[in-house]
């Protein structure tokens, strides 16, 4: 891999963004890091943190400076403001890696199409659902050991954000991965339900899925301020991955090496995130 290129991440205070930070530091790469608060940020001492904002391209402009290739992770439920952001970063950079999703609904399928038009060598990754997702049971874990949600039977070969990241780190700084479309998953399915087990054996605090009505789900989602349309469309999903879910692939290791991480291996490095904080 070519170690000198100065690399823009974006969404490098996210899961996936601050993975490839430390593993582009690793190969030597230089990393310019993106995010709208620097002070917040929490990178390494030599990455250049720089402030921009995504929604508003004129703050792009010293993000952009001198660089050669960009993991681009868009945080919007929509694709509007892109064609502009890939105008700038055409003029700057020559190559663009996309955080896309193996779900390429309406906005993503629209954002790969502008991808491949920009006129960039491009890299679209298509993970699968993050298992960085389980943090969102911790606090019921930790709590009383029971995770209360609809479609525990929904099962997904959940991927871990390390292996995304190492992915990422191949596309922006090595060869072969243009026009590449890289779908990433962990190497098996496992049910949500499954998922929770295995938490409790790792935690060495035994955690169990209950089932809840997704209605009383959809209820609470809604009062934490998401949109409806979001809503629907993860409830929608998770009903999909009970009666189809999606195959493991490969791809991991084919571009890396070594095999995707299982999900245990991720909550093992996690546990502490589900283990019930002890009174002193
Ligand atoms: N979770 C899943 O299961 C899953 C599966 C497949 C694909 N995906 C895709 O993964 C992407 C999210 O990645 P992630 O989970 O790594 O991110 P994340 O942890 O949700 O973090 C969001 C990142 O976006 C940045 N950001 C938010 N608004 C911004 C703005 N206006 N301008 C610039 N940066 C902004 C934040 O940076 P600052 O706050 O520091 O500015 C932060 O680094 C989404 O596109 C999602 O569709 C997720």
């Amino acid at each position: 891999m070519s170690r000198h290129r100065q690399v823009l991440v974006t969404g490098a205070t996210g899961t996936v963004g601050r993975q490839v930070v430390a593993q582009l530091v690793e190969a030597g790469a230089s990393v310019r890091a993106l995010t709208r608060v620097p002070e917040a940020a929490g990178l390494p001492a030599d990455v250049d943190v720089v402030r921009g904002d995504l929604s508003d391209p004129r703050t792009l402009h010293t993000a952009l400076e001198g660089i050669e290739a960009v993991l681009l992770v868009w945080p919007f439920a929509e694709a509007e403001g892109m064609p502009t952001v890939l105008e700038m970063t055409a003029r700057h950079a020559r190559r663009i890696v996309y955080l896309s999703s193996v779900a390429v609904r309406d906005h993503e399928q629209q954002a790969e199409r502008l991808i491949a038009q920009s006129g960039l060598e491009w890299t679209v990754l298509r993970p699968h659902v993050f298992a960085a997702n389980a943090l969102d049971w911790a606090e019921q874990i930790r709590s009383g050991g029971v995770v209360r949600e609809p479609y525990g039977a929904a099962a997904a070969p959940v991927v871990d954000e390390r292996d995304i990241a190492a992915v990422a780190v191949r596309a922006l700084i090595g060869d072969g991965h243009a026009s590449a479309v890289h779908e990433l998953t962990g190497p098996e399915s496992l049910t949500r339900a499954e998922q929770v087990r295995i938490i409790g054996e790792v935690t060495g605090r035994p955690a169990r899925w209950e089932e809840a009505a997704p209605e009383a789900a959809r209820q609470q989602m809604l009062a934490r301020g998401w949109p409806a349309e979001a809503v629907d469309g993860i409830l929608r999903a998770q009903a999909r991955m009970v009666t189809d879910p999606l195959p493991s692939t490969d791809t991991v290791e084919q571009v890396t090496g070594t095999p995707a991480r299982t999900f245990r291996t991720w909550a093992t490095d996690h546990a502490d995130a589900f283990r019930a904080l002890r009174a002193t």
